[in-house]
């Protein structure tokens, strides 16, 4: 039987324990895409609530994740799919009602699943009140609540920042009422807000103990990098193009995004959730390491931020080892990484890693990755069937900046009737016949019994949660590490390439065992002396022989707790 979330409070409180999200596997829900309840062809609250046994029964056939990230589900016109939110406080009728929402908390909660929702505070939709009025005079009192800046000669922009999204071009637009033209980051139907009026960050506090209120574990902070712009509203300078290689968007360390001040909102943003002991998972697409490790602060701002540098990394051993150390090198020791293989803006782990048609296996050995490097690991929805997304014909499309294909349906089973009994709002992708849950469920050779294994093995692993973390010398195209803690330790190695390798180290003692392996009939296997052999696309979760049994020499390894 799972403890309930009241429950593994009460057991933390007395214990002194670590906080559970860092003990955690997170799942990403794009709501809209998840399950159907209702027929209507977009997914829904209570098709989550229909799947919540999926997730997490608390006995051993289920996935076993401990925590669920809901991307929005608030009211909204649909510029951006719900990330355009105009009303924080309730549902949108197409996904359900607040009572949906509660009964979705509660049925969370007592199967011991924590709920970390999303929080869209960048903007608001040019629907929201705040805005209507905003936009209604310019001696509205709610007029400052947004960035509004009168327009350069000739009706031009008043600079030349640029919107997130390349289709859109300038990040102004001329509201011709008032004759100045509001911020918007993303899309004409997103505006700023003005992070520097205290009345905007007093609404949102409140809209937080709203939901906290409710029982909410935690947020996801939409965009948490951009809350504050530079106040002068001075240009942007040249992209260099040098630069453009290094940073995800060529105007991301610029003036309108990773502003100095942006900390002191979070650290207030981080009051607030202190007071409920609940989570701040931030979105930080800074590749920069060091600039990363700043939005932690001083253990007073984000809990956790994304590793958003492990998207942009090819299929190389020695670029993800790159990535993983860099990080773990500029954090300090109390800031905990979050890793996750994709979400719903960027292509999914089969598409991203097979153009040469080896994604499948390379979602494997990514799984693997995933579960078993140092932080908390959040997985997107359908990963754990191998997914590929895509399959969104011209005519299907519905977002501006081409990210369908990663959030087609939730392939429950081949038919795609498991997903929406009338026509989905976006097309089931093309691999449902092979990347569904019915299909996986039974077969132990399926990458979803692959997750089950790797979610159950962490779970009961203190090394895998917490331990530290040493990378290990090896062939160039395998990524190894060693994990330890309390006695217990993990090497993890890692085949990135499609020819056979030989891991030969000293760190792997008689009596090692194979505990997982990408290919389940070798699970089980004990290894050769300090010798593993890796097949093509192969990953091996290895269990060391107790402490004492084969003492390793040299090697540092780093602690992560
Ligand atoms: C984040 C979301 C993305 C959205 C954007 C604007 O990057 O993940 O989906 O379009 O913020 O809210």
């Amino acid at each position: 039987m799972v403890q309930t979330v009241a429950g593994l409070r009460d057991a933390r409180a007395s214990a002194g324990m670590v906080p559970w999200w860092r003990d955690a596997v997170i799942y990403q829900i794009y709501p809209r895409s998840f399950a159907d309840s209702d027929g209507n062809g977009v997914g829904d609250l209570r098709g989550v609530i229909e799947r919540l046994d999926y997730l997490n029964d608390g006995a051993g056939g289920s996935l076993g994740v401990d925590a669920v990230w809901l991307s929005p589900f608030y009211p909204s016109p649909g510029a951006d799919h719900g990330y355009d939110v105009s009303g924080y406080t309730g549902v949108d009728p197409l996904l359900g009602t607040l009572e949906d929402f509660d009964h979705l908390l509660g049925a969370a909660h007592a199967r011991g699943i924590r709920v970390l929702i999303d929080l869209v505070i960048n903007h608001t939709s040019v629907e929201h009140p705040w805005f209507r009025a905003s936009r209604s005079s310019r001696a509205d009192p709610k007029r400052d609540w947004y960035v509004w800046a009168p327009p350069g000669p000739g009706g031009s922009p008043p600079n030349n920042w640029l919107s997130a999204f390349e289709r859109v071009g300038s990040a102004w637009t001329l509201d011709e009422a008032t004759g100045e033209c509001y911020l918007h980051t993303f899309t004409p139907g997103q505006a700023d807000l003005n992070w520097r009026n205290p009345e905007v960050r007093a609404a949102i506090g409140d809209v937080m103990r709203f939901w906290l209120e409710r029982g909410v574990d935690g947020f996801r902070v939409d965009v948490a990098h951009r809350l504050v712009k530079d106040e002068a509203l001075r240009d942007n300078p040249p992209v260099l193009a040098h630069e453009r290689r290094h940073v995800s968007h060529p105007w991301a360390r610029q003036r309108n995004a990773d502003h100095p001040d942006v900390h002191e909102v979070l650290r207030e943003l981080r009051r607030t959730t202190d007071e409920y002991d609940a989570v701040l998972l931030g979105e930080v697409p800074i590749h920069d390491p060091a600039r990363l490790a700043r939005y932690y602060g001083d253990g007073d701002e984000l809990h956790m931020a994304f590793n958003f540098a492990l998207w942009d990394v090819p299929w190389r051993a020695r670029a993800w080892r790159h990535v993983v150390d860099a990080l773990l090198a500029h954090l300090p020791a109390r800031a905990w990484p979050c890793t996750a293989l994709s979400n719903h803006d960027i292509p999914r782990t089969v598409t991203r890693f097979g153009s040469d048609g080896r994604g499948r296996q390379r979602a494997r050995v990514a799984a693997m990755l995933l579960l078993t490097l140092p932080g908390t690991p959040c997985l997107y929805a359908g990963e754990e069937i191998g997914m590929a997304g895509g399959g969104v014909s011209e005519q299907r499309r519905r977002d501006i900046d081409d990210r369908d294909e990663s959030r087609t349906p939730m392939q429950w089973d081949p038919s795609g009737r498991g997903f929406s009994s009338g026509r989905s709002w976006l097309p089931v992708a093309p691999d449902a016949a092979v990347a569904n849950v019915a299909v996986q469920r039974h077969d132990p050779a399926s990458v979803l019994s692959l997750y089950r294994r790797l979610i159950r093995r962490r779970r009961g692993s203190p090394a895998l949660r917490r331990g530290t973390y040493e990378p290990l010398h090896g062939p160039a195209e395998v990524f190894a590490y060693r994990r330890a803690a309390r006695g217990e330790q993990f090497v993890v190695a890692l085949n990135f390439s499609s020819r056979h390798q030989r891991l030969r180290h000293h760190a792997l003692p008689r009596g090692t065992v194979v505990e997982v392996c990408t290919d389940p009939a070798r699970d089980g296997e004990v290894l050769e002396r300090h010798l593993v052999e890796l097949g093509p696309d192969e990953g091996v979760v290895l269990r060391l022989p107790p402490a004492g049994a084969g003492r390793e020499r040299g090697g540092r390894a780093r602690a992560h707790r």
